[in-house]
């Protein structure tokens, strides 16, 4: 490495991927700043698929992934792992975003060499050890090593606070994510065909109101991922709508969705899109029903209602700005609530308005700012 202060951005799932490619832009265009690059690959083609887009080449790449992975068989090889390079990389900071399991391991693999953490995306509390799971604490242990907080809300930043987090480590720095929402709309519009592959599904259900669909919380496995799939195939019997649904890689979501909702015509069940493609899918959809963290923050910024399929949520931001509303894993409920407000149209155009209480887009600028200091 030379002169600049030395950065090492970790991260290993698309979200991670998605929500750091700002900032690692915005490092490598700024001189002040050696910036390292170190992926888990906890995820492998989900995580690529955005690399790709965002031509990031990363200098570690610790390609981890095992199908159907264990918490504790991946926690162990992440901190390892990523001990290993930070030896090898002496950075002055490490970078971590979110709460996954690369995120919280390379906390403490920074924490236990004495190198100051920098978290992108604190301060998400949703009060529940349990949901979202692991998340929640993983989110806590991040929170507890972080030299620096960049809390996306007022919110996120007060939930630091009420933890007795050193109040001049938190910065409200909006959430990158809406960086990369603007960033991507900006690609596509230079170069449609980026996002051009939809325009077969979006022939094949000309003239009907399109529902787009994700789930993939652990704590949602088995019980609540089947009313899920349940609530799907009851809106599915429904002629004026299509359902398209990338199913996660994760295979215990495919075990589920694969085959419970099956055999309606207007029903697409389709591989993983990338980024450009799920910006696509953003667009053209009337309302979206997730159980994502990310999905949560990008549809209020298009104006996209979206049904929380979750118990709770550590992104109040969006139920409060009124575009999301958390309706938990109940089949009645997810299909009376859908319903409602696919049959009522002032309920839809109440929820269908733009906000951005995410973010401006310019938060991986604000980040940038903080590390220089
Ligand atoms: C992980 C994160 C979760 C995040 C989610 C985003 C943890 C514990 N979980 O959950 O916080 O919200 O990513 O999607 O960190 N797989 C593939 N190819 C891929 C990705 C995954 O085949 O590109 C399959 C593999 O069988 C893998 C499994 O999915 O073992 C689970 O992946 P893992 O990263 O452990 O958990 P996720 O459920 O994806
Ligand atoms: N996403 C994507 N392709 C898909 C589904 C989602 O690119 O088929 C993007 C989406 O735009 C969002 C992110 O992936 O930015 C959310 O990831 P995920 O739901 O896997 O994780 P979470 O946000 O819940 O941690």
């Amino acid at each position: 490495m030379g002169g600049g202060k030395r950065i090492l951005t970790v991260f290993g799932t698309r979200p991670e991927a998605i929500k750091l490619f700002p900032l690692v832009h915005a490092l490598e265009a700024d001189a002040r700043f050696e910036s390292r690059v170190c992926v888990s690959a906890q995820h492998r083609t989900m995580l690529d698929q955005v690399l790709d887009i965002a031509g990031i080449s990363p200098d570690h790449d610790l390609d981890l992934m095992q199908p159907d992975q264990s918490l504790d068989a991946l926690t162990a090889a992440l901190l390892t792992g990523i001990g290993k390079v930070m030896d090898a990389e002496k950075p002055d900071w490490v970078v971590v975003q979110g709460d996954t399991a690369t995120a919280m391991t390379g906390a403490i693999a920074a924490y236990y060499r004495k190198i100051p953490v920098a978290h992108v995306e604190a301060g998400l509390r949703s009060g529940n050890i349990h949901h979202p799971w692991p998340e929640e604490v993983n989110r806590k242990i991040i929170g507890a090593i972080a030299a620096l907080h960049c809390a996306p809300t007022e919110t996120s930043a007060h939930a630091l606070r009420k933890e007795n987090v050193d109040p001049a480590t938190i910065h409200v720095t909006g959430n990158t994510v809406i960086d990369a929402l603007q960033w991507i709309t900006a690609r596509i519009g230079e170069r449609p065909e980026l996002a051009a592959g939809l325009a077969g599904l979006e022939r094949r259900f000309a003239g009907k109101r399109i529902v787009g669909v994700t789930s993939h919380r652990r704590e949602n496995f088995g019980e609540g991922m089947e009313a899920i799939a349940g609530a799907i195939r009851r809106l599915a019997a429904r002629e004026d709508l299509a359902i398209i649904f990338p199913v996660h890689l994760n295979p215990n979501v495919r075990a589920i969705m694969n085959e419970r909702p099956g055999g309606f015509e207007n029903l697409a069940l389709i591989e993983q899109l990338d980024y450009p493609h799920f910006a696509r899918l953003l667009d053209i959809a009337t309302l979206m029903l997730t159980d994502s963290g990310g999905v949560q923050e990008e549809a209020p910024a298009l104006g996209k209602p979206v049904l929380v399929m979750r118990e709770t949520t550590e992104r109040p931001e969006g139920v409060e700005a009124g575009t999301a509303r958390l309706v938990g894993t109940n089949a009645d409920r997810i299909v009376a609530e859908a319903e409602r407000l696919l049959d009522d149209g002032r309920a839809y155009a109440t929820m269908a308005r733009a906000h951005n209480p995410f973010g401006d887009g310019n938060s991986a600028g604000r980040i940038v700012e903080l590390l220089a200091r």
